[in-house]
């Protein structure tokens, strides 16, 4: 199908972001079939308590993404080589059963608080509330039965050249510690370039804390097929969040300049990850939140650029929100089988969590997630891919 310049333009200004803003082109690589379709559901499997999980799968611009109503799992993301050949580039299973078992977030939404509070405690409007605690002292990504091990009500949709998949989840007053009822939505879209687009968006009906992500495993050369530390990376941030050893940030803004942090210019994920910086030593690699230069901003833009040199397969972010937790996949060890049937161990995946700074909710001097009654919670991420 031929690709229509003006619609890809169109679909991306659309989605609120320059077409400049990412670089590149929105066309799909070579070889690549375009052709938006309508999302096709299927079982995947059931809970524990009977509830079924449905997978949708959908496909548009050469990009093929296949999603779980359990957490909105992103279970397998495929993308096409300078070649055109696909590969699935995001950690997953095969099965529901391991998802539920023992999944490190591969793919899924985090919510109601991407990365760490400390303590699982914060103060809002002088009260004090406890979460759950599962890291330690500490509450990780919403606690312990978070938003990645919600069934989630999903809704198709094709809307122009788009495709794409509303979920919607309401996690009740109380849950896991968090005040007030959060009603969520959040939206895939694969528009016609083959961007994948996600929307953000909740209201609450109490003041509460708020901070939602995706948590995708990449890997260009394809899920299972060994370490990331040849693909290149480039983050637009000059300084990041050191942490404590319990990985909550300490509050200051380091400089990057001069560190084995610093990917100002595009460089090898492995060219200094062993190089014993004490911030390394305590997250066993990369695991940090890096404060982006451009800050909060109205629309996304560019903020980072992966690329597997070997394939050519390269993943362009651009997001509206301040930070960028990247995290260099250093708690995976060897003990779990992915949907290939090879393990994953350390360093075979990396994650790039577009979101607000760990820990603000106990941190005056980071831009606030506080949500309140009659504000809605609105943010974007898209990733481009290209060949
Ligand atoms: C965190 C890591 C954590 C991982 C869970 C990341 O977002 O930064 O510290 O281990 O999620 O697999």
């Amino acid at each position: 199908m031929e690709l229509n310049r003006r619609t890809v333009i169109a679909s991306a200004a659309a989605a609120g972001i320059a077409a400049s803003a990412l670089g590149g082109t929105a066309e799909a690589a070579p070889g690549a079939a375009s052709h938006g379709r309508r999302p096709v559901k299927e079982h995947f499997g059931t809970l524990a308590d009977g509830t079924k999980v449905y997978r949708w799968s959908l496909e548009n611009g050469g990009t093929a993404l296949k999603v779980l109503s359990y957490g909105g799992i992103v279970q397998s993301l495929e993308i096409p080589d300078r070649h055109g050949r696909r590969a699935n580039v995001s950690l997953g299973f095969d099965s529901l059963d391991d998802y539920v078992a023992s999944s490190p977030y591969f793919g899924a939404l985090i919510g109601r608080y991407g990365n760490r509070i400390a303590k699982g405690r914060f103060t809002l409007d002088g009260k004090t509330y406890q979460l759950s605690v599962n890291d330690g002292d500490n509450s990780l990504h919403g606690g312990a039965k978070g938003f990645d091990k919600r069934v989630w009500d999903v809704e198709p949709f094709v809307s122009g050249s788009d495709v794409g998949l509303r979920l919607h989840h309401t996690s009740v007053d109380g849950d896991m510690g968090y005040p007030g009822t959060l009603r969520a939505t959040v939206t895939y879209t694969l528009t016609r370039g083959g961007d994948w687009i996600i929307d953000y968006e909740a209201t609450t009906d109490k003041a509460t804390v708020v901070n939602l992500t995706s948590h995708v495993y990449w890997n260009l050369a394809g899920e299972g097929s060994g370490s990331i530390e040849d693909h290149e990376l480039q983050i637009a941030a000059a300084r990041y969040t050191p942490t404590d050893a319990g990985l909550i940030p300490t509050g200051e803004l380091a400089k990057v300049a001069g560190t084995p942090f610093d990917f100002r210019r595009a460089k090898p994920v492995g060219r200094d990850i062993r190089a014993g910086h004490p911030q390394q030593v305590l997250a066993k690699g990369y695991d940090h939140n890096w404060v982006l230069d451009k800050g909060i901003t109205a629309e996304p833009e560019h903020i980072a650029t992966l690329r597997d040199p070997a394939s050519g397969r390269t993943l362009r972010i651009a997001t509206d929100q301040p930070g960028l937790q990247f995290y260099s996949g250093n708690f995976l060890d060897g003990t779990l089988t992915g949907t290939s049937g090879r393990t994953y161990r350390q360093g075979d995946a990396l994650c790039l969590e577009t979101q607000h700074f760990p820990d603000s909710p106990n941190q005056p001097a980071f831009p606030s997630t506080v949500l309140r009654p009659g504000e809605t919670y609105r943010t974007r991420t898209v990733h481009r891919f290209s060949a």
